[in-house]
């Protein structure tokens, strides 16, 4: 059998990797600034990450949601303390796509309405409500279209309030990126969030943030929404909260009821998905992550930001996003091929980093080097 053509590769195999760093085949080494699409949150192979894996293994690798499971109310109760969020409850599920699916159905029941309003250039996922609601026609398929959601142009507060003026009483949720990642590293502005914020307050709509990339202390902050100062009623995480490990998470506000039966899945939540999102909250707080992704972040984007065929620096922390000159479109191949750095991109010419976030000064400066090589 063949795998199923979808992906356009990298003529690279890796074979093993350790903290910032990734070795191929060939036994060539590879800084790692692209963390296998923003996933690597605390570093490759983390000893105690590996060691919190392994002794879950040797203890229960599975059992379903049908019964108390020690580790799962463990890791509740840490993510509240880590992210500040501790009225916040926590459903459990498998991936980005499916945490965003449960928020908008979550926001659809509460509500009992069925409009969401979703952002030009936003990306929530390829699952049917999730996809239906990123702004990329090519991904949607027939069965997924769907005339409840409505496209607004992104950090446009004026569009919103005309939005919710028309449609406020139908609207079951807006959901917003922090930080848009395939769309570019477009960061949402503090007075956009106010907005959003204030609209679902007024009209009685559920205000989801979509952390999936941005969140879990990219930015910074654990939440990058969070820098506008105002809170959100749901927050889905994914990506780096398991470190390469699958799992997701919505995170809910006190006023949002649950009843029996409304969320379920089979392995959301299981033992070795919360030993691993275990291990990565520990680490995020005993390392001090969250400081050390702004810290690296700011001299980073300082370093880069006036240097010649870089038109723009947008991101915060370590999400960061280089947008080249059209010449120097071909840097980011030149990175991986020459210089052995990994990095993500965005159409047309930006270079994304989302490096694991216990990244070091020194790594920063091999970046750094690697990158002026190529442009200066
Ligand atoms: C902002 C955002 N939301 C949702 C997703 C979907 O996550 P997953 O691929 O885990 O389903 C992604 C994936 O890139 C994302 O960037």
């Amino acid at each position: 059998m063949q795998l199923f053509d979808v992906y356009p590769l990298q003529n690279i195999t890796v074979e093993r990797a350790l903290g910032a760093w990734v070795w191929d085949d060939q036994g060539r080494k590879y800084l790692d600034m692209y963390g296998g699409h923003a996933v690597i949150s605390i570093g490759h192979t983390h000893p105690h990450y590996v060691k919190r894996l392994t002794d879950q293994l040797g203890k229960i690798g599975f059992y379903s949601n049908s019964v108390h499971l020690t580790v799962q109310e463990e890791l509740a109760e840490t993510l509240g303390r880590v992210s500040g969020k501790t009225d916040y409850q926590l459903f459990l599920c498998n991936s980005g796509a499916e945490a965003n699916e449960n928020a908008l159905k979550l926001a659809s029941f509460h509500t009992g309405r069925k409009k969401i309003v979703a952002f030009k250039k936003g990306f929530h996922g390829r699952t049917s409500l999730a996809v239906a609601a990123t702004d990329n026609p090519k991904i949607v398929a027939p069965v997924n279209e769907t005339g409840n959601v409505i496209f607004l142009p992104f950090n446009d507060a004026d569009a919103l309030e005309v939005c919710f003026r028309k449609q406020g009483e139908e609207i079951a949720a807006v959901i917003v990126e922090g930080i848009q990642g395939v769309g570019g590293i477009n960061v949402a502005s503090k007075d956009f969030l106010q907005k959003i914020r204030s609209l679902c307050t007024l009209s009685g709509a559920v205000y989801i943030a979509d952390s999936v990339q941005c969140g879990y202390g990219r930015s910074g902050r654990f939440f990058s929404h969070d820098w506008a100062g105002v809170p959100a009623d749901i927050y889905t995480t994914a990506k780096g909260m398991g470190n390469g490990f699958p799992i997701g998470g919505v995170w809910i506000a006190p006023h949002l009821k649950p009843w029996h039966g409304m969320l379920g899945t089979t392995f959301g939540g299981n033992p070795l998905a919360c030993a691993a999102a275990l291990a990565v909250a520990e680490t995020i707080d005993n390392e001090k992550l969250l400081e050390n992704a702004a810290t690296q972040g700011d001299y980073l984007m300082d370093q880069v930001r006036d240097l010649p065929g870089v038109l723009e620096v947008r991101g915060r922390g370590l999400m960061i996003g280089i947008e080249m000159t059209q010449e120097k479109a071909d840097v980011r191949n030149r990175l991986l091929y020459e210089k052995g750095v990994f990095t993500g991109e965005a159409k047309p010419n930006v270079i994304r980093l989302l490096p694991s976030l216990a990244l070091r000064r020194e790594e920063t400066e091999h970046f750094l080097e690697a990158f002026k090589s190529l442009i200066v």
